[in-house]
């Protein structure tokens, strides 16, 4: 099957019950067995270690990524919770990458330094950073590309390589593309990691997170994590989350779509110090990003000339541009990463990767194109 035809259909059979199209809101804390001898012989046995609505969806997400197995979580962040704790030890080091959303970043270096895990934070965009990063106790390789917010980009494949060379487990967080774009298991990566609240939901109505693993071994080590931890999604969670994947590539087409004409406008405008998206000729790593993705994505930033106060200015006037912390939706929304999603992150180490004071980051929704850019065009003007 094609994508599409997946992402409708896979993981997703009739009720055996009553026939619902639709695999039920299995909202239940228990299973009742048949028998002491025949426990589990249904497979479910209490709603913390699996659920039959929450396994629907991780069967569509295994589908999609075309890996092995797939395990949900509570948030994006549980799930990348569950990859650092699966894969590392007190003593042991990390690379990741040096610009990743904020809440990666903080886990990383408040979390888990307290239990003796080292990091270092990587310009991962360049392959013999990460070589020259990696020590004789380095257990795992997190990469996120795009980047948040910045959108540099890791070579998935280049990193794939360093990584099996040293029998480490690369992780990719996919959360910015999809697989409908960007496929890290086929380009050689272990592990994808999803903040599901995005663009799977795409309705601004969840919060949730995924691992895919390419073997059943790596997704154990996941499953034994969400399992001991807790830290797992919740029925109704997936319920939505098993409706919004039913339109993924369709709203991935149109918001990058949407993406790229906006982009173009606001390359054009005297108002706009600098814009940045990876369809446009001018983005650093243009080819990387149309050669490793089949899509650019529906994310874009830009400086506003009048720096942080004019960026400011648009972002509090800006119509029909809500001003809010997540993306991936149907909603477009304008974010600032400095006081919003990347607020925990140093103010060292933000200039040190190019988080800019006055860097708007917009991701682009569904509405209508020309209203998104007539209503920019307005808080441009103002500011
Ligand atoms: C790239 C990326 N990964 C992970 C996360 C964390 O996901 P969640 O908010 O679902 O915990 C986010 C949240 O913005 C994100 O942008």
């Amino acid at each position: 099957m094609r994508f599409s035809t997946k992402q409708i259909h896979a993981g997703v059979e009739p009720d055996p019950l009553t026939g619902s199209i639709l695999t039920p809101i299995y909202q239940t804390t228990t299973f009742v067995q048949d028998s002491v001898d025949e426990y589990l012989a249904k497979g479910y046995s209490y709603s913390r270690s699996a659920n039959p609505t929450v396994r629907a969806l991780e069967k569509k997400l295994t589908s999609l990524e075309d890996g092995s197995d797939c395990t949900c979580f509570a948030t994006g962040m549980a799930a990348i919770n569950a990859v650092l704790l699966a894969f590392l030890n007190a003593g042991e080091h990390a690379i990741v990458s040096d610009v990743a959303y904020g809440g990666t970043y903080r886990l990383c270096t408040k979390v888990f330094t307290r239990f003796g895990v080292e990091f270092t934070f990587a310009d991962t965009s360049d392959p013999d950073a990460v070589q020259s990063s990696i020590r004789a106790n380095t257990r795992l390789i997190l990469t996120e590309t795009p980047a948040n917010p910045t959108l540099k980009l890791t070579d998935i494949a280049a990193i794939s390589a360093i990584a099996k060379d040293h029998n480490i487990p690369h992780a990719v967080d996919n959360t910015f593309l999809t697989p409908y774009f960007q496929r890290p298991l086929e380009l050689g990566a272990d592990l994808v990691v999803h903040s599901t609240t995005k663009y799977f939901d795409g309705h601004n109505a969840t919060v949730g997170g995924a691992v895919v693993s390419r073997t059943a071994e790596l997704d154990e080590a996941t499953r034994f994590i969400q399992n001991s931890t807790g830290t797992i999604m919740s029925p109704q969670v997936a319920w939505l989350t098993l409706q919004g994947c039913k339109t993924l590539s369709v709203r991935m087409e149109k918001q990058s779509a949407n993406a790229a004409a906006i982009a173009k406008f606001l390359e054009g405008h005297p108002m706009v110090e600098r814009v940045c998206y990876p369809g446009l000729e001018s983005f650093p790593q243009h080819e990387l990003a149309s050669s490793q993705a089949s899509g650019y994505g529906a994310m874009v930033w830009f400086e506003v000339v009048g720096g942080l106060a004019a960026g400011k200015a648009l972002m509090d006037s800006v119509e029909i541009w809500t001003l809010a912390e997540n993306l991936g939706a149907v909603e477009s929304l304008i974010t600032h990463p400095v006081t919003m999603t990347h607020a925990d992150v140093e103010e060292a180490e933000r200039r040190r990767v190019g988080i800019s004071d006055s860097l708007v980051r917009l991701s682009v929704g569904l509405e209508d194109v020309d209203d998104l850019i007539a209503a920019l065009a307005a808080a441009l003007d103002d500011a």
